[in-house]
Order: structure tokens, then sequence, then C-alpha cells
């Protein structure tokens, strides 16, 4: 198959730095593919490249017949990649249906912007993606999955090949999660699209990806299909060897400042533990675990 976008030994430097040290990648169609590696790999920068807001300094980026040695970000969305940021680019007090074509509306004669026909439109867009929210309301008032949707909507528009989503899920509650992955897999098997996800959540890889390439220093550690994969590849993939640091770090432990014994907050419930002065506990869960409930119940937020 042919692939939606290919890259041949892309570089990158910054102040002699390189950042991306001779990228080969590619992107296929139908096919949703991770894009892991620990912070400072290069990521945001072979993502910066393929969105047109990064110009490589060497290399090649060829997206189906065309090939490039790079973009403005509005020649990379004629190419035909789209690329949804972290950060919503929307406009909270416009409605749904003007930010998804904001920039690009659609216009009659003397100049007027069609609403009648936008808003038309607008819904089919939604309705491609399961979605049935009013087109008219302003997108301040929907929740931030819904924004999402907008987002994607609007990507779609222009009938991209190639879809970029970094960090999709950062800002979503587990049910949006959900939606959204699914949204991604209906996306890439149905339409054809060749999805780029970058993520830190391993659970996301293994549930929504087809293939995955680790970025290590600028360089690609590996491609591998996840059927290849287990969960322990991918955490190896992505910690670098911190090892040793640990071993060598002592806290200057002190006297005991909190201590929680059984403590039962609005969610979590029977947490034990103990602090003392000099010492910074890290609280780890997922998405929805309680480490909020638990902090806020602490600080008094919350009734213990
Ligand atoms: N605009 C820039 N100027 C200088 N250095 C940069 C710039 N953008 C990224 N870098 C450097 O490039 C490296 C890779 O960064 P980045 O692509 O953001 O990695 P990732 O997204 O994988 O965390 C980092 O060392 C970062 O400091
Ligand atoms: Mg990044």
């Amino acid at each position: 198959m042919i692939p939606a976008v290919s890259l041949r030994q892309l570089r990158k430097s910054y102040g002699g730095n390189p950042v991306l040290n001779g990228i080969d990648l590619e992107f296929r169609p139908g096919s949703v593919h991770a894009l892991l590696g620990p912070n400072g790999a290069g990521k945001s920068t072979l993502l910066g490249c393929l969105s047109g807001a990064v110009s490589p300094d060497s290399g090649e980026i060829r997206i189906g017949e065309a090939v490039y040695s790079g973009f403005t970000p509005t020649e990379a969305f004629t190419a035909g990649t789209a690329i949804i940021y972290q950060h919503f680019q929307l406009v909270g007090s416009l409605s749904v249906a003007e930010n998804i074509f904001l920039g690009s509306e659609l216009r009659g004669r003397a100049g007027l912007v069609r609403s009648a026909e936008q808003r038309r439109i607008a819904r089919e867009l939604l309705a491609g993606l399961g979605a049935d929210f009013d087109v008219a309301l302003p997108v301040e008032r929907l929740s931030v999955g819904q924004q999402q949707i907008v987002e994607i909507a609007r990507a779609l528009r222009h009938e991209p090949s190639l879809l970029i989503l970094d960090e999709p899920t950062a800002a979503l509650s587990s049910h949006e999660v959900e939606t959204l992955l699914a949204l991604v897999r209906r996306l890439a098997e149905e339409r054809g699209l060749a999805v780029i996800y970058v993520t830190h959540l391993l659970r996301e890889v293994l549930q929504v990806s087809d293939e995955v390439t680790v970025l290590r220093d600028g360089e690609v550690l590996w491609t591998r299909p996840v059927t290849e994969l287990e969960m322990e590849d991918l955490v190896q993939a992505i910690s670098p060897a911190a090892e040793g640091s640990v071993a060598e770090r002592q806290a200057v432990v002190g006297e005991r400042l909190l201590e929680l014994e059984q403590l039962d907050c609005s969610f979590t419930r029977g947490v034990d533990l103990e602090m003392r002065g000099g010492e910074i506990v890290a609280v780890f869960g997922l998405l929805g675990s309680g480490r909020t409930d638990l902090l806020e119940t602490v600080c008094g937020l919350g009734r213990v």
C-alpha cells in the first residue's frame, strides 16, 4: 500500500543541537500510528514539520505523490495534513458552525457569509462523527469533549489524508476518552485516514493504535505493529536509563509532619500515608482515580 505520508531523512537542529536526526517513517492510510518517546525526544518537532509550524533543515516529506522539503501551515493544510493541538484553537463566543468555518467561511454574492449553509454542513460533519449537539451554540457552552469534536470536524472539512492528534486526552473525562478513542478508530477504519497519535498514556496506545513508533534523542528507536507489543515494551521504550539516579537520591528525612490513617475522602477510601519533612511524595494514579480528591481533602477543601 502507498503510504499516505512518508518522511525521508528528516533533519532539524536548533543552535547546532540535532533534534531530529534523519527520521525515516511511513504513515499509512487506515492506520493509527502512535508516537511515543520521553520528553525531549523530538515528537513535537516532528509534528511541527508535518503541520508546517517547523521547517526541517533537510529531508523529504511525501504526501501521496507530492514531495516537499517543508511547508508553511497553510501549505501543510492544502497538502492534506491536519493537526489537533492539545490546546484547542476555538473561539469560545462563536458558534459551533462559525468555528468549523473560521477562516474559510462560505460566502455568497456581496461577500456575505452563508450562515444557513454553514450550519447545514456543520450538522452533517458532526453527524458523521456521531455527535448531534446544536451547531448554533457558542462553543464555550460545550464540554471539553464536545469542543474537541468541533476541532476534529473543522480538521475534516478539508478532507485531510493525515490527522495528527497531540496528547488529545489530557483534558478529557474518562468517559470522553473512551468516546474519542472509538472515534479515532472509526476515522481510520471507515475513512482510511492516516492518524498520528501522540500520547504518554500507554494503555491508550494499546487500545487505539495499529503501529507504534518510539522516538529517542531525535531518532527512531523502533516501529512495530501493536499486536507484537506488550505493556512492558512500551514502559521500557519511554523510560530512558533512569536507573541509578534513584538509588543515589537521599532525602533528608525530618520529623513527621502529616499522617493519614484510613482516611476516607469523597471518592477515595482508606488512605494511609505518612510524610516527613524533606520528603517529596508522588501521588500517582490514572485520571479519575482520586488524586485530586485526596489532596483537596488534605487541604481542607473536601470533607473527611
Ligand atoms: N524552538 C526551539 N528552539 C530550541 N530548541 C528547541 C526548540 N523546539 C524544541 N527544542 C529542543 O528540541 C528537543 C526536542 O523537543 P521536542 O520536539 O519538544 O520533544 P518532545 O515533544 O518529544 O518532548 C528538546 O531538547 C527541546 O529543548
Ligand atoms: Mg512535545
